[in-house]
């Protein structure tokens, strides 16, 4: 057969989605570190996890994020099925996605629930820095409380957050949409005022005039800034009920320290809010970004067409606060494996094999070599693991039953060898651990 395999050119090397960003290993501990500290803080204040899948039915999002909005207009990731011409979309967010599955597995029966989750979300943005298309969010939803203590308590759970990861500077936003009966006044307020300036709205503004004036407010066209600092405020057109409840979450806030800044034009880009809505924001890279948004949406689940209920809640942008974390100095250092272990190739793999598996079993954490080679260059490979000692079983040694612990560096676990770093002992191959767990605590020197 004729082989033709060296005439075809190389194949095109393929590259991840624009957007979309892979965290590689040197990353993970810094989101390790955050992972951790948030499954703390949620565990603190009582929310639970909840999972729900990246597709959902595309009409969930239009439903509730709002069809005149930038993300269902043009950010969704939206496709059909084609083996059963269901129409989906990977998650923009996961409130809805959340709010869904609790109507559909009725998980406010016996009362209201507080809940969290943490993933991956997908938007169609143009990428730059803090703005990719895959991003990931942790979020908390509390369901089934009306009241502003609810507000008040997802807003704190995020300030325990950024305490727990040593962050400074998000500073808190918030506002108040009031009921909808009070943003229908205020709209058509908004759209008189918006009418009564149209030479001076761009061709979105002019789009958004009848559909979502408030949006207009969102602008970050810089030549509106004018007509819209003139804007009729929704704040001047909030009832009674509605104003009690803000001005209680202020209380609230104050009564626990917490600084925070009325932003009257804060309207959120989603279509689902009512009441209170709320924004961190902090300089990330020279840039002011908001690294978390949420507030109050008591007509969502009823939309959803479950049981009216209230609820609140808010999401973390994952990427913004892991690049704070980096600009403050939180960046947590590589974990060091403890030991490596180095061997003679096959003849004394099986006995390496076991003394790896024995000396995990005793809580270390261990990588064997793999793919024989010489010591040199089996200890340089150690060397770069990072790890504390060398677990050494050469020929004669596993014949005689025993391995050579030797002494790389000092270790994360605080140890030092007694006598530099360089020493090396012999122990019996099932003292191994104990040797080891020994040599650590420094109270022992490992077998001569
Ligand atoms: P959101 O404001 O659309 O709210 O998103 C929350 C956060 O996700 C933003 O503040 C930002 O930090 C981050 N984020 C959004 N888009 C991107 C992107 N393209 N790249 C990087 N980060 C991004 C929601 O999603 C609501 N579900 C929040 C909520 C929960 N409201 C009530 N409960």
């Amino acid at each position: 057969m004729h082989d033709d395999s060296r005439e075809r050119s190389a194949p095109a090397r393929l590259s991840g989605v624009r957007g979309m960003n892979d965290v590689l290993p040197d990353e993970d501990p810094l989101w390790r570190a955050f992972e951790e500290a948030v499954a703390d803080t949620m565990r603190a204040c009582g929310y639970r996890q909840i999972r729900t899948p990246i597709l959902e039915q595309t009409r969930l999002f239009v439903r509730s994020i709002g069809e005149v909005t930038d993300i269902v207009e043009k950010e969704m990731y939206s496709f059909t099925d084609v083996l059963n011409g269901e129409d989906l979309t990977l998650r923009p967010e996961n409130t809805a996605g959340v709010v869904r599955a609790v109507i559909e597995h009725n998980l406010l029966y016996d009362g209201p629930k507080r809940l969290w989750y943490a993933g991956p979300m997908f938007r169609h943005e143009r990428p730059q820095k803090g703005r990719y298309r895959q991003f990931h969010q942790v979020g908390a939803e509390a369901l089934g409380f009306p009241g502003p203590d609810a507000d008040a308590e997802v807003i704190l759970l995020c300030q325990r957050l950024w305490d727990q990861l040593g962050l400074a500077g998000i500073s808190l936003e918030i506002n108040s949409l009031g009921s909808a009966p009070e943003r229908q006044t205020h709209r058509a307020a908004l759209i008189e005022h918006f009418e009564s300036h149209r030479s001076e709205l761009d061709t979105d503004a002019q789009r958004r005039l009848r559909s979502n004036p408030l949006r207009i407010l969102d602008t970050k066209n810089p030549e509106m800034a004018g007509v819209v600092e003139s804007a009729p405020q929704l704040i001047d057109f909030l009832g009674d009920e509605s104003r009690a409840h803000f001005e209680r979450l202020q209380a609230l806030l104050k009564a626990q320290n917490l600084p925070f800044r009325i932003n009257p034009r804060l309207v959120r880009g989603l279509d689902y809010y009512n009441l209170t809505v709320f924004e961190w924001v902090a300089k990330v890279s020279g840039s002011t970004l908001t690294v978390c948004g949420g507030g109050r949406y008591d007509p969502l689940i009823e939309m959803l067409g479950g049981k009216p209920a209230p609820a609140c809640g808010f999401a973390i942008g994952v990427e913004r606060v892991l690049e704070l974390m980096r600009t403050q100095g939180g960046e947590p250092t590589q974990a060091q494996c403890d030991v490596y272990v180095v061997h003679h190739g096959e003849a004394t793999l099986e006995a390496a094999m076991q003394a790896a598996e024995r000396v995990r079993d005793a809580g270390f954490d261990v990588i064997l070599h793999c793919g024989g080679g010489s010591f040199k260059s089996q200890f340089r490979r150690a060397d770069a693991s990072g790890a504390q000692f060398a677990l050494i079983l050469g020929t004669d040694e596993v014949a005689r039953g025993e391995a050579s612990i030797k002494w790389l560096r000092a270790g994360s676990r605080d140890a030092k060898p007694a006598s530099g770093e360089s020493r090396q002992s012999t122990v019996a191959l099932e003292r191994v651990a104990q040797a080891l767990a020994d040599a650590i605590a420094g109270d022992a020197q490992p077998d001569s």
